[in-house]
């Protein structure tokens, strides 16, 4: 075999056991509608979540701005082992004519990986997804359930799962995000 295959399948065996894999390509849902940025900004608690290897820990949380180069400035707050980590990421929008569609790096090594904002009121809640083909022959995919506040009610949530399942994303090993002991001192 070829080292680059190699590698590629070293790469996906630590994918798979951490990530949500599915089998062919990438399903391609609806976004949110003449998308606006500018009230999308600001702090968003994550409420659910299918399992990410960089997000294990509690009162998961992002702060979007804008940065003088219009560029956006994500800052993701994480509570690991009782101590707030924060990092600092860049979404873009790649294409004007669909500003739903942002691209997230977190890294300057990293390309950017898609964040699709499929769904927002701007001050309630936003379902996001991120979904990369591999080969075409199979897809590894985030989503995520965001809202202004720590909690939704189970409604809200419950209609967000329906959105999602309408767009042939599985959100059945969805996972709430902890946010029990957030707003307490150090
Ligand atoms: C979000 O980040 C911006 C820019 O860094 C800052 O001015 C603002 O106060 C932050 N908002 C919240 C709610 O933390």
């Amino acid at each position: 075999m070829k080292p680059a295959l190699i590698l590629i399948l070293l790469l996906l065996l630590t994918l798979v056991s951490s990530q949500t894999f599915h089998w062919g390509p990438c399903p391609t849902p609806m976004v949110q509608p003449d998308f606006d940025l500018n009230k999308y900004l600001g702090k968003w608690y994550e409420i659910e979540k299918l399992p990410a290897s960089f997000e294990r820990g509690t009162c998961i949380e992002d702060n979007y701005s804008l940065r003088p180069d219009k560029t956006i400035k994500i800052l993701h707050a994480q509570k690991v082992k009782g101590k707030v980590r924060t990092v600092e990421g860049t979404a873009i929008v790649q294409d004007l004519k669909e500003p739903a569609k942002l691209g997230v790096s977190f890294s300057y090594f990293t390309p950017y990986s898609p964040y699709w904002v499929l769904s927002t009121d701007y001050n309630t809640v936003a379902l996001v997804y991120s979904c990369t083909d591999i080969l075409r022959l199979f897809h590894v995919d985030y989503a995520w359930i965001l809202a202004r506040t720590r909690s939704l009610p189970v409604e809200t949530i419950y209609h967000a799962k329906e959105i999602f399942s309408r767009n042939n994303i599985d959100v059945s090993k969805m996972v709430p995000t902890d946010h029990r002991v957030c707003d307490v001192g150090p």
